[in-house]
């Protein structure tokens, strides 16, 4: 598809979707529709219409996502979706999260910032790499369960390593067992399946402004209906009293711009119209293809198998100074990516979506060649 279809600059080589998304020109066009509509009248919008155009959203992104309209809410981004959950429990001294070395960092903080409020712990485990098993992930996870884990954190797909964590086999795992699962998938609806009745999380967060293409400030956040009565919004407003639902006590937050919520819709159109299963087969084709090739150029293991990785991958490249490569990259070549500083590996982190071709790759191939980011280096 071409990438006139998106508002990206022409002029970069765009191999980072995976920060903060990219939005299609027709799908932001009726972002904007929404935008003029609530300024033509924004007391019949916000006063008299929000809650019925919400229903309708929610009603096509639960169907999206298979689950039902109201057990899950619109909220900003997977951070607030994580802090909803996070700051809800009740969590006691001694208690255990339990989560992984992959995770974002701003949740990572958010997890701290709570544990040290209620002197609950937050435990990070390393997972041996490469990652080929889900069953040798699930084992090396569950080595630090203990008598007091009451959480497990994880990412569905993780943000420096983009990946895949086998969430199914975790989440059942865990109720057998009576812990609560709280699942990060900001980064993917829109790159994988995500069924939510078979994940059968206590909590999921999602973004749409990532890989579903959804304007910038649209994400979900679903729980569990046994959980719904206490989850705290992280404001209080007027439904916390007028409703009694865990919709009402969280959907309206003060006044604000819902355009992107409403938005999501078309999103899940537009990856509907364009095919969207065929798209994400093709981009991960053309990913293994350029991982390969990277990992030849710079002599360093494979983090996973093609089965634990979709659009987005990691790579880890010869030590060097990370801003440098980073500014030379974008200064010198007009490469748009990430570069990684992670347990004192460097990685570049690549994002194939449906505007990128192989020529992107060569071009970045290209470039780490001219900068030595090469095996020879090592
Ligand atoms: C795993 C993970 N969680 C959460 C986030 C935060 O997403 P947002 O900034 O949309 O809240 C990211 C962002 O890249 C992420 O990779």
């Amino acid at each position: 598809m071409h990438k006139s279809l998106f508002l990206l600059d022409p002029q970069i080589v765009f191999l980072n979707h995976g920060s903060f998304g990219a939005c299609p020109r027709s799908v932001f066009s009726i972002y904007q529709g929404w935008q003029l509509e609530l300024e033509r009248q924004p007391v019949e919008f916000l006063g008299r219409r929000i809650e019925g155009l919400l229903d309708d959203a929610r009603a096509v992104l639960a169907n999206y996502l298979n689950a039902e309209r109201d057990d899950l809410i619109f909220v900003p981004n997977a951070t607030a979706g994580v802090n909803i959950a996070a700051r809800s429990l009740r969590l006691q001294p001694g208690d255990e999260i339990l989560t992984t070395t992959h995770e974002y960092g701003a949740c990572d903080t958010t997890w701290e910032r709570v544990c040290a409020k209620t002197g609950a712990v937050y435990k990070k485990r390393s997972i041996p790499l490469p990652l080929v098993s889900d069953a040798e992930f699930v084992e090396a996870l569950w080595a630090g369960v203990t008598p007091r884990t009451r959480v497990i954190y994880l990412s569905h797909i993780t943000s420096p390593t983009a990946l895949i964590f086998p969430v199914v086999e975790v989440c059942r795992r865990a109720r057998e067992s009576g812990i609560l699962t709280v699942i990060d998938g900001a980064h993917a609806p829109g790159q994988i399946r995500v069924d939510l009745s078979e994940i059968d999380a206590d909590f999921y967060t999602g973004n749409c402004h990532k890989w579903m293409c959804a304007p910038k400030g649209a994400g979900f956040l679903h729980v569990r209906r046994e959980h719904q009565t206490w989850v705290e919004p992280l404001m209080t407003s007027w439904g916390y009293t007028h409703g009694d639902t865990f919709v009402s006590r969280q959907q309206m937050q003060g006044t604000r711009d819902p355009a992107a919520y409403l938005t999501v819709p078309a999103a899940i159109q537009f990856l509907r119209e364009h095919h969207w299963e065929h798209v994400q087969a093709e981009c991960h084709q053309q990913a293994i293809d350029l991982r390969d090739r990277l990992v030849t150029l710079t002599g360093l293991p494979a983090l996973c198998d093609n089965d634990h990785f979709r659009q987005m991958f990691t790579v880890a490249v010869p030590p060097t100074d990370p801003a440098v490569l980073k500014r030379r990259l974008y200064d010198e070549f007009r490469i748009e990516l990430p570069v990684i500083e992670w347990d004192d590996r460097l990685f570049i982190r690549v994002s194939i979506q449906v505007y990128n071709t192989p020529e992107d790759g060569e071009q970045l191939l290209l470039a780490l060649d001219k900068l030595g980011v090469t095996a020879q280096r090592v």
